[in-house]
């Protein structure tokens, strides 16, 4: 297989960091293809531990990395992010980071606008990460959004920012909110410009010729496929699609630059922000979870909500994504349960059924029909093959595999990249 795409298959922090840093070893160039800095994906390399947010976690390594046009972008995160890492000895140049000439800005109104909406009594409350990600695509979608590439145009980037201005301006004198001087977004800009501009590139072609050159592409996906914006919980979603079908239009190459989508399922279930979630246990379990997960945000710090492995959820993704294998993590959380629940269907007023409805309410009102499966004493923790592991633990993993329809390729036994089991390679056929 040329070419992966790595895709959260429930709400989010199944723990990506860790699998796209393994995978990327074997690819030449790693893209980050939607999402901005909302994500937070964690790597552990010798002991010392990495938190990029918009940054592709192939810098780690050294892989020369793309942000794809699909991507929104802080720019002032961008330089921090990049400055952040240097201090921890990784240094990124150009030689090793391209950003897409089309890819939309994120602006310090953006990051308002959202905390004004999250603030407000009369909205929906999303619990966003408050990083100004919705506002965002919705200028792009609007087509007033200021792009990587209007930075090297200075003449003309004053008019644009008056023409985002007549729409923003408006929404806050409705929300009560000062308005925004042209100048202040255009000095906010100015003052990065000269330090974003030299890695701005063609995406679509550059990763077109290397991959004519029979170089392998990882595609690194942020969030969860549960926060697509069409396939998850809506309104309790983010604002781009995180399906795998995204890697394609959010680089620039075709849907059959894709060879292989590779899942990351974690062995439970967790969920940030707001929004249904069926499976999720407000109790000593839950808490058992997140204490034994370390369930907090990697990029606001809050505590994750905690529950039982949804099957149904995860099976509508595989199929929403294309799922060929998934990467399981963190089954040795569930290490010392006497047992262990999964989610095999939900009941909906009154009827059995065996997927996700659309619709809110609905979402809010399924109930969960488990089955119990009897946990392990033993630990799993460290694990580098399946003999090390219990029978137990093996028949949890089988009978995820059977729910969801879709076999392990890859099992991660704790954060170190060399506690994985490898059952089937993404990048070989
Ligand atoms: P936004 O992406 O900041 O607009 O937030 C929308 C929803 O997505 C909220 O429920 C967030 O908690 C959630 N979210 C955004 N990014 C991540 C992530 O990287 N991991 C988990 N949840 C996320």
């Amino acid at each position: 297989m040329a070419n992966v795409v790595v895709v959260g298959s429930q709400w989010g922090d199944e723990g990506k960091g860790k699998i796209v840093d393994w995978l990327s070893e074997r690819a030449d160039v790693v893209v980050r293809y939607q999402g901005g800095h909302n994500a937070g994906h964690t790597l552990v390399i010798d002991g010392v531990s990495y938190k990029l947010s918009l940054l592709p976690s192939g810098l780690v390594r050294g892989k020369f990395s793309v942000i794809g046009n699909g991507v929104v972008v802080d720019p002032h995160h961008f330089v921090a992010e990049i400055a952040k890492i240097a201090a921890q000895g990784i240094s990124v140049t150009p030689d090793v980071l391209r950003i897409a000439e089309n890819a939309p800005l994120i602006l310090s109104l953006h990051r308002e606008l959202d905390a004004l909406r999250e603030d407000s009594n009369s909205g929906l409350k999303i619990g966003t990460t408050r990083r100004g990600i919705g506002p965002a695509y919705e200028d792009k979608v609007g087509r007033r959004a200021i792009r990587v590439c209007d930075l090297g145009e200075p003449e003309t980037l004053m008019d644009k920012i008056e023409r985002l201005l007549t729409h923003h301006n408006a929404l806050r004198r409705g929300m009560g909110a000062a308005e925004v001087e042209a100048q202040v977004i255009h000095d906010e800009l100015m003052a990065v410009a000269d330090q974003i501009l030299p890695f701005m590139d063609r995406v679509w072609e550059l990763l077109d010729e290397r991959r004519k050159r029979g170089e392998r592409i990882l595609f690194e996906g942020a969030q969860g496929a549960l926060l697509d914006n069409d396939h998850g919980t809506y309104p309790f979603v983010t604002s781009s699609n995180t399906v795998a079908g995204q890697a394609a239009p959010g680089s620039g190459l075709g849907p059959t630059a894709v060879d292989y989508v590779l899942g990351i399922t974690k062995a439970y279930t967790t969920r940030v922000g707001e929004g249904p979630f069926p499976t999720e246990q407000d109790n000593e379990t839950g808490q058992f979870l997140g204490e034994r997960g370390h369930e907090f945000g990697t990029v606001t710090g809050r505590k994750r909500r905690c529950g039982w492995f949804d099957a149904v959820i995860v099976k509508q993704t595989v199929r929403t994504s294309g799922i060929h294998g998934i990467a399981l993590t963190k089954l040795d959380v569930l290490d010392g349960l006497d047992e262990i629940k999964v989610c095999v269907g939900y009941e909906l007023d009154g009827e059995r059924i065996d997927h996700l409805p659309a619709s809110m309410g609905a979402q809010s009102r399924v109930k969960p029909i488990y089955e119990t499966l009897e946990g392990w004493k033993e630990t799993t923790a460290g694990a580098r093959s399946w003999a090390e592991l219990p029978a137990q633990a093996i028949k949890y993993v089988r009978r995820v595999e059977e729910l969801i329809g879709a076999t392990v390729a890859l099992l991660s036994t704790s954060p170190e990249r060399e506690d994985t089991i490898l059952v089937q390679d993404p990048f070989q056929d």
